[in-house]
């Protein structure tokens, strides 16, 4: 159960003061010259004993990662580089952080980059996020004003933080592709291996984090490792922010402990289901790239990596959409399907061919014009767009589609019979 006290996001509704002020009379910045006097080795251990994962998706272990960086310089500059290319639909968390409560990422960027050995820190803002970046642009302005960042600072290291404006591109919010256009190239994802700690922006030893992710380091290092894993349970500690859209009573963003049942999730920060627990149909509880899970599963789900794993889902991004029985539910997979089909880079032959023969069949599949055994064909090609790709755009766009059969297949046949009897009894003839 998480108290007021141990929030993370004291401003994650934006109703304190923002500024260095606001922020530093909360606890931010607090300490920082000494966390960073107890040298790189130690920050990198207590990040790794939070247990904290990446927070942008995929949930990589972020003290590791940092682990991954050279230890040693061989001349080249080693680089921050953080994702805020906030655009997994539903997802909406890092948007608040940089609106009201930009200096946690201000300061974990100094603390991460220290932990590295970088003095150069990015952070490459979604091209949608104009207040976001006035935002993060007005507090970096501020902390290099206070004598907390640039040269011969306060804190005893040299560093420099960027704002990269995206131009609105989804792909540009997987990692390698958003070093290709902070390079000024067309943003398309990098084969990997090399993994960017090795080879990344410039050629250069890069750790690329999400905005969560570098934004909770410095209160865990302040209250310390133990503190964060006492929330959440083992391989999933910590607190999250979780952001709930869709059919529920109060949509909102709020930071809870990790592991919470989903159904006090959504009494306690949500005001319930619209129109009660029975009418709930379907979550898709990690951004549109997992599957959706029946809302009889989700009743008792606990929120975390692997208890939604073991539904056949996964935790994401956290971004928790909620659909009622009102949902045409074919239709909501095939709105997400028309999305990757948007957003494909077009570079690899299965996600550039997949997406558009995906949402073209969706398309069909939603007004019932097709054949049943063109589900399994669906089926067929999900499969051979997942796992054959170069980035995970391919498997986002397929997997959603596989909850979909997975789960609600008597819907998708009953639309296609509903549609072969209007079609029928009009004389209309079906295509084969
Ligand atoms: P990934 O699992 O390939 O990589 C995760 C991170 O771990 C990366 O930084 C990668 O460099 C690092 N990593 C993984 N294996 C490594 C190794 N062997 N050595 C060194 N580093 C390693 O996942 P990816 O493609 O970065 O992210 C996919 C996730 O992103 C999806 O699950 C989805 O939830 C999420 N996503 C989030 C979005 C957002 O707006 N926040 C948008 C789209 C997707
Ligand atoms: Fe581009 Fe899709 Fe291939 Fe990713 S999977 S590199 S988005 S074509």
């Amino acid at each position: 159960m998480l108290r007021d006290e141990d929030r993370i996001f004291t401003n994650i509704y934006g109703l304190k003061d923002k500024s260095l002020k606001g922020a530093m009379a909360r606890g931010h910045w607090d300490g920082t010259k000494e966390l960073l006097e107890k040298g790189r080795d130690w920050i990198i251990n207590e990040v790794k004993a939070s247990g904290l994962r990446g927070r942008g998706g995929a949930g990589f272990p972020t003290g590791l990662k940092w682990s991954f960086m050279p230890k040693e310089s061989d001349g080249r500059p080693h680089y921050l580089v953080v994702n805020a290319d906030e655009s997994e639909p539903g997802t909406c968390k890092d948007r608040d952080i940089m609106r009201h409560d930009p200096h946690t990422l201000i300061e974990g960027c100094v603390i991460a980059s220290f932990a590295m050995g970088a003095h150069t820190a990015y952070i490459y803002v979604r091209g949608e996020f104009i207040r976001e970046r006035e935002a993060l642009q007005a507090a970096i302005d501020e902390c290099y004003e206070y004598g907390l960042l640039g040269r011969n600072n306060k804190l005893g290291y040299d560093i420099d933080i960027f704002v990269h404006h995206g131009a609105g591109a989804y792909i540009c919010g997987e990692e390698t592709a958003l070093l290709e256009s902070l390079e000024g190239k067309k943003g398309q994802p990098r084969l990997k291996p090399p993994f960017p700690a090795n080879m990344g922006l410039y050629g250069c030893p890069t750790t690329v984090n999400n905005v969560e992710s570098i934004a909770v380091t410095p209160t865990i290092l302040r209250r310390g490792a133990g503190w964060y894993t006492s929330f959440g349970r083992p391989n999933n500690h910590g607190t999250k922010l979780y952001s709930i859209s869709g059919h529920v009573n109060r949509p909102c963003t709020v930071e809870d402990a990790m592991s919470i049942p989903f159904h006090e999730l959504i009494e306690k920060h949500c005001g319930g289901i619209r129109g009660g627990w029975d009418n709930l149909l379907a979550v898709i509880p990690g951004g549109s790239s997992v599957p959706c899970v029946p809302g009889a599963q989700m009743k008792d789900a606990i929120m975390d990596y692997d208890g939604l794993r073991e539904l056949g889902s996964g935790l994401g991004t956290a971004a928790v959409i909620v659909m009622d029985k009102s949902t045409d539910i074919i239709k909501a997979i095939w709105r997400l399907s028309a999305f990757y089909k948007h957003e494909s880079c077009g570079q690899c032959t299965p996600c550039r061919e997949g997406t558009g023969w995906m949402m073209r069949v969706m398309e069909r599949m939603v007004q019932g014009r097709a054949q049943k055994r063109e589900i399994d064909m669906l089926f067929d090609v999900t499969k051979q767009v997942e796992g054959h790709t170069i980035c995970a755009l391919g498997d986002a766009a397929a997997w959603p589609i596989q909850g979909l059969i997975k789960h609600f297949r008597p819907e998708m046949e009953k639309r296609i019979d509903e549609y072969t009897r209007n079609a029928t009894s009009h004389g209309a003839v079906l295509e084969a």
